[in-house]
């Protein structure tokens, strides 16, 4: 099966296909869409919309984010965004890294405004989010919402290798190590776009 990917992120193309190693994703070479909607799932249907109306067949769409509670779930649908300028985050940043420093600061500064221990991982907690959509017909499409549990880590995980993006920053507690630090497979088994996809490939096994 073949499937149109709405997304001009290598690192998720990379993730995708290795978490639906059946299905030939290909991606278009300059997709861009508007993210104005409100909430992950409107902003995935809508990347799939997009892409549905130039392609004129079967594509999927991701949109994902990291939300912290103690940011008001914030960077939410603008994680993508954060850094680029003062609405997206209280700190301009020029990379990824400086991204993840950010986020750290940000988490402690808010802890303290709070009066709240930065030292529990309770009061640190996060998630990644992932809304998948499959559409077959600019009104006939399916989105699967899947997350990902962690908390804030004190710091980036020094020399780690796997993951993109917030990885080096999201500490899974009962694994002892950030996200970035899983190999490909465990990351795939847990994730939030991992667990979205498997409900994909459920749901198009039972239409066969
Ligand atoms: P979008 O879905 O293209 O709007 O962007 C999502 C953004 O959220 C990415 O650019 C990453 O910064 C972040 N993100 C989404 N999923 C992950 C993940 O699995 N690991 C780390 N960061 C992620």
């Amino acid at each position: 099966m073949k499937l149109y990917f709405a997304t001009q992120n290598p690192h998720k193309v990379g993730e995708m296909q290795k978490i639906l190693p059946n299905i030939e994703l290909m991606i278009p070479p300059d997709f861009t869409c508007v993210e104005d909607g409100t909430d992950f799932m409107q902003n995935s249907v809508k990347k799939a919309r997009s892409l549905f109306q130039v392609v004129n067949s079967p594509v999927i769409a991701d949109d994902s984010g990291l939300c912290i509670d103690c940011l008001g779930g914030n960077p939410g649908i603008f994680s993508s965004r954060y850094g680029s300028d003062l609405r997206y985050g209280k700190f301009l940043c020029s990379n990824q890294a400086e991204k993840n420093l950010s986020i750290v600061k940000e988490v402690n500064e808010a802890l303290s405004e709070k009066s709240m221990d930065a030292t529990l991982w309770e009061n640190r907690k996060c998630r990644f989010i992932c809304a998948l959509t499959f559409m077959t017909g600019e009104n006939r499409f399916i989105c699967f919402q899947e997350t990902l549990e962690g908390c804030i880590a004190h710091a980036p995980a020094e020399d780690a290798k796997g993951g993109f993006g917030y990885d080096p920053i999201v500490f899974l507690p009962e694994y002892g190590k950030t996200v970035a630090e899983l190999s490909e497979d465990e990351k795939n088994r847990i994730s939030h776009r991992g667990k979205a996809a498997a409900h994909l490939i459920k749901y198009l096994s039972a239409l066969n």
